[in-house]
């Protein structure tokens, strides 16, 4: 099923997709694409501005572009938006595009992190508990289904997650793999 050899990050929101993606990237060789940088680039707009102007529909169908852009490409380690798997067709183009790793991070550290910036426009009213809690539960049945391996990045520094990552890619075991 699968016909290229990206590797491609999935899990919610602050859970370090990006910051992991940029060093895994470069510890294998290949190229990072971050799907919402792309969506910015492409639409001269920040991802707040699509929420805020056109709505979460367009942010949507914009994602689905960037995504079949990025997992189009070969050797990439692409990070997604915590939302796109939730998607069907974007679920399938990931998983023929190359492995899919899930990164997690507790509740209490997403928080910590997604309270720095108010860049996330799902989060922008409510950054409490609850909300990412709720958010959560509606995200994680999909992180389930399409990741093979899940790595938390609650307490490990980038540069132990991407160790693990590469451990696991390689085949060797390490205690965080539930896949
Ligand atoms: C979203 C996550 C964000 C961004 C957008 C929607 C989501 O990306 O794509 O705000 O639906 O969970 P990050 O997971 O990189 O924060």
């Amino acid at each position: 099923m699968r016909e290229k050899d990206n590797i491609i990050l999935i899990g919610f929101m602050g859970t370090g997709k990006t910051a992991v993606g940029k060093r895994l990237a470069q510890a294998l060789g290949k190229k990072f694409i971050d799907t919402d940088k792309e969506i910015e680039r492409v639409t001269g707009m920040t991802i707040s501005q699509i929420f805020q102007k056109h709505g979460e529909c367009r942010f949507r169908s914009e994602e689905k572009l960037a995504l079949k852009k990025a997992c189009s490409l070969n050797n990439a380690v692409i990070a997604t938006g915590g939302g796109a798997v939730m998607d069907e067709e974007n679920a399938e183009i990931m998983q023929k595009s190359g492995r899919i790793i899930c990164l997690t991070a507790r509740p209490e550290v997403i928080q910590k992190r997604v309270k720095r910036r108010d860049d996330r426009p799902l989060l922008h009213r409510d950054k409490s508990i609850k909300r990412i809690e709720e958010l959560l539960k509606e995200r994680e049945p999909y992180y389930k289904r399409y990741a093979e391996a899940f790595f938390d990045t609650s307490d490990n520094e980038h540069s132990e997650v991407v160790k693990n990552i590469i451990d696991y890619l390689e085949g060797k075991k390490h205690e965080d793999d539930q896949g």
